[in-house]
């Protein structure tokens, strides 16, 4: 078998060495002057060569696969025979050996078990640690001001004493395993030189026996504590395996349909709301039936009380989650028979919880039209009404932001996020109560950027302060979910219900 793969092999390779020559030759022919011929033969030869290549490859691969499965044989077959030697030798000694190796299992398998649990509770409590530590570094200007550094301090001392003692527990059962068989394999070998001496005295064993029964012992002993080790400590990947696969078994969101629908270009922006039932926990429905529409290029304004279901009705639009019943059309098309991705294309998102990242100013407008020019960019923010203040930055649109941005104020990263929708430039806008939380001066500037964003673009409006919505085409008033007054704010105001109340307290 050896000589042959050995044939085969170097076949291959003398074939696969020979192609790229002929090739060469081949080329060579054609700006030469070759005959046909020639050329013929040389390329017929060159399919030769590869197929005698292939064919041998092939071969070579079975006589390995073959000479493997037979050197694995053989193995089997000598630790069978060994192990009868064993038994030759002595029943007894191996009955007292082979229980000693049972003992050893069994000790592995209560080990790797207990290892396991420890494992899963230290993962779980380096999940609680990072937790809480991302938890109190972000509301750190909250605990400072609540006087509740100490508190804080104390918990976290709490989580990570937790971690130290699981820690310590999963690194003791990891390592003492070896220690455990190693203590049990001596005990083995030390009832066997008793009974081995008693049998020796007696004449019925000679020392050479005994000494060859020992080495036997050694060499079974030493695969058994290596295997018990590696089992042990694979415990803690395991640990992390299951964490991995029980998130992995979570349910997922309805897949995309296979062929998408798409909506027809230009977008239009005319988006149907049609007797939407939705509710977060299955049996209890938040929105009973929702139905408006919003007309191209008209502003929606989305008020009501806290908890009333405005960012809700937003997170069904995008498809955050899907509608229990009836639907939700865009351009008359179903939103869902339309990609996730080529649904949320077409909208532009500000929201009150602004996200930059660490990087340029420039990078952060550029986020939502990846590769645009720094002219484009600048028009964006000049648009956002952001220029004037990027300008004052140490390094102007250079400047780096840290993760947090903490080096802006709320009003100017809402401006930047506004300047990125800009460059964007969707067909459809989502504002989420995008400048309740500025000063009037800066609330003026945000509207004026968010009015220019809004021209001919169909907008969704959520806002607590009514000042910014007065001229809306459409108010939706939210109570428990549904909508239950909608029209301009003339009409409401006349209709003298909820949303006339509302404005009263506002402005009264
Ligand atoms: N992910 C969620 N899982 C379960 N219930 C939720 C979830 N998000 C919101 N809710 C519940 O749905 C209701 C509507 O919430 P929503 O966020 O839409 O209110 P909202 O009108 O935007 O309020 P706000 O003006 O305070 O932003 C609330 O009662 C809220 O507790
Ligand atoms: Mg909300």
């Amino acid at each position: 078998m050896k000589p042959l793969t050995v044939a085969l092999m170097a076949a291959d390779v003398v074939g696969a060495l020979l192609v790229p020559t002929l090739a060469a030759r081949l080329l060579n022919g054609g700006t030469a002057a070759m005959s046909f011929h020639t050329m013929t033969v040389t390329a017929l030869q060159m399919l030769a060569a590869s197929l005698v290549a292939g064919c041998c490859a092939i071969g070579a691969g079975y006589c390995c696969s073959v000479l493997a499965a037979r050197v694995a044989k053989d193995m089997r077959d000598a630790i069978y025979i060994k192990s009868l030697d064993l038994s030759v030798y002595s029943w007894l000694l191996t009955l007292v050996f082979l229980m000693f190796v049972c003992v050893n299992l069994g000790i592995t398998k209560i080990l790797a078990g207990k290892n396991l649990e420890v494992a899963a509770a230290r993962q779980e409590a380096v999940g609680h640690l990072t937790g809480a530590v991302e938890e109190y570094y972000q509301g750190r200007d909250v605990i400072k001001a609540s006087n509740r550094e100490d508190g804080s301090a104390e918990r976290v001392r709490g989580l990570t004493e937790q971690v130290r003692s699981v820690a310590q527990k999963a690194d003791f059962l990891t390592n003492c395993i070896n220690s455990i068989i190693r203590m049990f394999n001596r005990f083995s070998q030390a009832i066997v030189a008793l009974l081995g001496g008693g049998m020796m005295l007696q004449g019925t064993m000679s020392i050479g026996v005994l000494q060859a029964f020992f080495q036997y012992m050694n060499q079974v002993g030493e695969p058994i504590t290596e295997a018990s080790f590696m089992i042990n400590s694979t415990q803690s990947a395991l640990a992390s395996a299951e964490r991995t696969f029980a998130m992995l078994d979570e349910p997922e969101e309805t897949p995309d349909p296979a062929h998408p629908n798409v909506v027809e270009e230009p977008v239009r922006g005319r988006v149907e709301f049609r007797h939407v039932r939705f509710g977060y926990v299955p049996g209890k429905p938040l929105m009973k039936d929702v139905d408006f529409v919003a007309e191209p290029g008209r502003k929606v304004a989305i008020v009501g009380t806290t908890g009333a279901g405005k960012t809700t009705l937003i997170n069904l639009l995008m498809r955050f989650y899907d509608v229990d019943t009836g639907s939700i059309t865009l351009d008359g098309v179903d939103t869902r028979t339309m990609s996730r991705h080529g649904l949320r294309r077409e909208f532009g998102m500000v929201l009150q919880d602004t996200w930059l990242f660490g990087g340029t100013v420039a990078e952060n407008i550029a986020y939502g039209k990846p590769g645009a020019t720094r002219e484009q960019i600048i028009a964006a923010a000049k648009a956002a009404h952001a220029d004037f203040f990027i300008r004052t930055l140490p390094k102007g649109y250079d400047t780096v932001l840290d993760n947090e941005a903490n080096d802006l104020s709320v009003g100017q990263r809402q401006l930047l996020t506004i300047a990125r929708v800009f460059l964007a430039d969707p067909a459809m806008l989502i504002f989420d109560e995008a400048t309740s939380s500025v000063d009037t001066r800066t609330e003026q500037a945000i509207a004026n950027a968010m009015n220019a964003l809004m021209a001919d673009r169909t907008s969704f409006v959520i806002a607590h302060r009514l000042s910014t919505i007065r001229d809306a085409d459409l108010i939706l008033y939210m109570e428990h979910g549904d909508i239950v007054e909608h029209g301009t704010h003339e009409r409401l105001l006349e209709q003298a219900v909820a949303y006339a109340k509302l404005y009263d307290s506002q402005f009264a």
